[in-house]
Order: structure tokens, then C-alpha cells, then sequence
């Protein structure tokens, strides 16, 4: 059965053929069928009628995370666009669909705390937990209560509580695999408008607090937005810079056992230089922006003639410079992780969801 006859009852609008290119963040990916969901409701009875056909779904909400093959998606790509954003006295509940940085700005200027750390990060609310987004010294999971999940196997809707979820770094039980929809999730928030505890040595600075003081959100929000920026961390359809999934590799953690080969590595090829380095668990997290630096990759890599290349600004982010293929991304990824084992013997993995491409 051709799709908008399969989703005809569903609320969905299918559009045939759609270059995904026009709805991630990284603008490339090949064309598509495509059914947009503009309510929650749309959303779970078309994954239900995709679902029942047999139907390959790929779920799309800010498309900010996702590096799609130039073959586009053989199957429907389903729009997340439900985007209600609703406070109580303590917590904000948003759909799945909800612009993310426009929820955090919601409780902010309502007068409450809590998520201004994570202010100006591109997507949509229901892709928070599935990555634990994180920035400027939060992560989404110290804040989520609970995730209203759509069990694709049997169809069933709960609210999930977040020891349920396997929240690390960057990631959650939900990742790398899509048997479960998000559509809505709830984060406490502090009433009395104070940031959370501030970790972050550069935001701290800017606002004159020692690490873990708190301050009113909206100025942890307006540090926290103009640093980001000047990092080419938030969208901007003019600076190409932004043009890319945020950071492309995740920070490597480098078992205990191998990090005096790491730093031999590192001193072998730059010297004795202080290397920046954070707990983690069983081992230490290296900064994968660093390193690629190090490995001879700077910002802008490898130069203004490239179709794709490393930001100007941060070199942990690949841009499209406006021309670039998924291909074009996939070859860049791959020098820059090459180059990096090559001479510090660590593996960096990629970030986003990649669609019909692997690195
Ligand atoms: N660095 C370089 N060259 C660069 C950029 C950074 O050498 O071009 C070095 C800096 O010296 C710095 C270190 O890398 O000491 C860390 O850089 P930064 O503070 O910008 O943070 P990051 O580790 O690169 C992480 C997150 C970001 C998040 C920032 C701020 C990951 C993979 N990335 O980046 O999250 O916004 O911290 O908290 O964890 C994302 O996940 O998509 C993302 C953007």
C-alpha cells in the first residue's frame, strides 16, 4: 500500500521525494517520503500504522544530530512537530516535537532555574534524553523526571522513570536504536530562578562565581548563549560554521591501563604540553577537540577551497560549507579519526545517528 493511503486516518501529511537535506541541521541527505506529524497524536498513530505494514520508519524532529546518506531513506521519515510546552510549580513538561533552546527559554523567563546551562543547543526536546545532551557543566539527565515513551512493540504509552533509561555520557538506553518513541518529557526545575551550581571554569568567570555558585538563570543563560556563539555553537543560516551536528566525536575515555601509552603518544608528537583531561569512570576523558588540534587537524581543515571542513571556530565540529555531500562528510570524519589513532592511539567515535553511512 503506497503511504498516504496507509496513513490516510492518521493526521499526517506525506510529502513525496523530499530532500532530507532541507531538514537536518548538517544539510545534506538524499530524498525521502515523508509524513509530517504536527500533533503527538498524528505522531503515534502513524508509527503505529508504519509499524503494523512493516514499514522502515526514521524518526526526525530537529534533524540536528543525524548525518543521512546522499541515498536519502527507503522507507517514511516521520516529523515530530507536537510541540507544547507546559509549566507546574516545579518542572516544565514538553512534547517531543518542542524546540528545545524555546523550552529553555520558556522557564527562564518564567522566572525559573535549572536548564540555562543548556541554552542555544539545536534540536528538539525529545532528543535530550535519548543522547543526554550536555553543556557548560549539565547534563539533561540530572533534570528529567520522567520520559513518556511510545513502546513500539506493543504499542503501549508510559512514563518511564529516568533509572529506567541507562543515563552516561552522551548517551542513554535509548540510543542507537529506535524501539521506543519519545513524546513528551518532564524536568524539574529550581523555583527560585537560580542557575544550577555552576561547573563550567569559563561561564563561572564571565559572571564572577566561584565553580558551583549559583546565579540568576537568565544571566547564566545570556553567558552561556554568547559563548556558545563564539564557539559556532548555535544555528545561524548565514555562518556555515553552524552548519554541522554540533560536535561530531564524542570525548574519547581511555581505559586506565592505556593512558600512560596515550600521554607517551601525545608527548612523542607535541612535546610536554599540559594535556586537558576530566574524570571518568574506569579511566580518563581526553577532550576530542584537543586532540584532533594536535593531530595536525586545526579549525578550518583542510581549507577555504573545501566543500566540507572542520569549523573556523571549533575543530570538533564538521561543517558543510554549503556544497557538501554526506560523502564529503564521511571522508573528512574519516582523515580526522584516522589522523588522530594514527599518532595518539585513540579511537574516536562519532556522535550523531548516522542513516545508511557508516564512518
Ligand atoms: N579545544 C581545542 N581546539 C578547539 C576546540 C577546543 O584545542 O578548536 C580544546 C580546548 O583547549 C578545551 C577543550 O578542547 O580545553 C574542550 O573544549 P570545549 O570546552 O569547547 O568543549 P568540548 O569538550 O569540545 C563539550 C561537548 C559540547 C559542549 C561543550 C561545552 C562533547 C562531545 N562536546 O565540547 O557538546 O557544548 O563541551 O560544555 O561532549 C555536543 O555534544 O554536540 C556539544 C556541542
Amino acid at each position: 500500500m503506497e503511504p498516504t493511503e496507509l496513513l490516510a486516518d492518521t493526521g499526517a501529511r506525506i510529502r513525496a521525494s523530499v530532500p532530507l537535506a532541507e531538514l537536518t541541521t548538517f544539510r545534506v541527505g538524499g530524498p525521502a517520503t515523508v509524513a509530517e506529524c504536527a500533533t503527538t497524536d498524528a505522531l503515534v498513530a502513524t508509527v503505529r500504522a508504519l509499524d503494523a505494514a512493516g514499514v522502515p520508519v526514521l524518526l526526525l524532529a530537529g534533524g540536528s544530530n543525524l548525518l543521512i546518506s546522499d541515498d536519502g531513506f527507503d522507507g517514511v521519515v516521520v516529523t515530530i512537530r507536537g510541540d507544547g510546552i507546559r509549566l507546574t510549580e516545579n518542572s516544565v513538561i514538553a512534547e517531543a516535537g518542542a524546540v528545545w533552546d524555546t523550552v529553555v527559554a520558556a522557564t527562564v523567563e518564567a522566572g525559573f532555574g535549572g536548564l540555562e546551562c543548556l541554552s542555544g543547543i539545536p534540536g528538539s526536546a525529545g532528543a535530550t534524553p535519548v543522547q543526554n545532551v550536555g553543556a557548560y557543566g549539565v547534563e539533561v539527565a540530572e533534570l528529567i523526571e520522567r520520559v513518556r515513551l511510545l513502546d513500539r512493540a506493543s504499542g503501549e504509552i508510559r512514563w518511564v522513570d529516568p533509572h529506567e533509561l541507562g543515563f552516561g555520557y552522551r548517551t542513554s538506553v535509548l540510543k542507537h536504536r529506535d524501539d521506543a518513541v519519545v513524546l513528551a518529557v518532564e524536568y524539574a526545575l529550581r523555583a527560585d530562578g537560580s542557575s544550577a551550581p555552576l561547573r563550567y571554569g569559563e561561564v563561572a568567570k564571565v559572571l564572577d562565581a566561584a565553580e558551583g555558585q549559583s546565579r540568576p538563570s537568565a544571566d547564566v543563560r545570556r553567558t552561556v548563549l554568547r559563548v556558545r556563539a563564539g564557539k559556532g555553537m548555535v544555528l545561524d543560516p548565514i555562518d556555515h560554521d553552524t552548519w554541522s551536528a554540533g560536535s561530531f566525536f564524542t570525548n574519547p575515555v581511555v581505559a586506565d591501563a592505556a593512558v600512560e601509552r596515550v600521554r607517551a603518544a601525545i608527548t612523542a608528537h607535541v612535546g610536554d604540553v599540559t594535556v586537558p583531561t576530566y574524570p571518568a569512570t574506569g579511566g580518563v576523558k581526553f577532550s576530542a577537540g584537543w586532540l584532533i588540534e594536535r593531530a595536525g587537524f586545526g579549525k578550518g581543515f583542510p581549507g577555504a577551497d573545501a566543500v566540507a571542513r572542520l569549523s573556523t571556530k571549533h575543530t570538533l565540529a564538521l561543517t558543510n560549507r554549503g556544497a557538501a555531500s554526506c560523502a564529503d562528510l564521511v571522508s573528512l570524519a574519516r582523515t580526522v579519526r584516522d589522523g588522530v589513532a594514527e599518532r595518539f592511539e585513540i579511537r574516536l567515535e562519532p556522535e550523531p545517528v548516522t542513516v545508511g553511512v557508516r564512518l
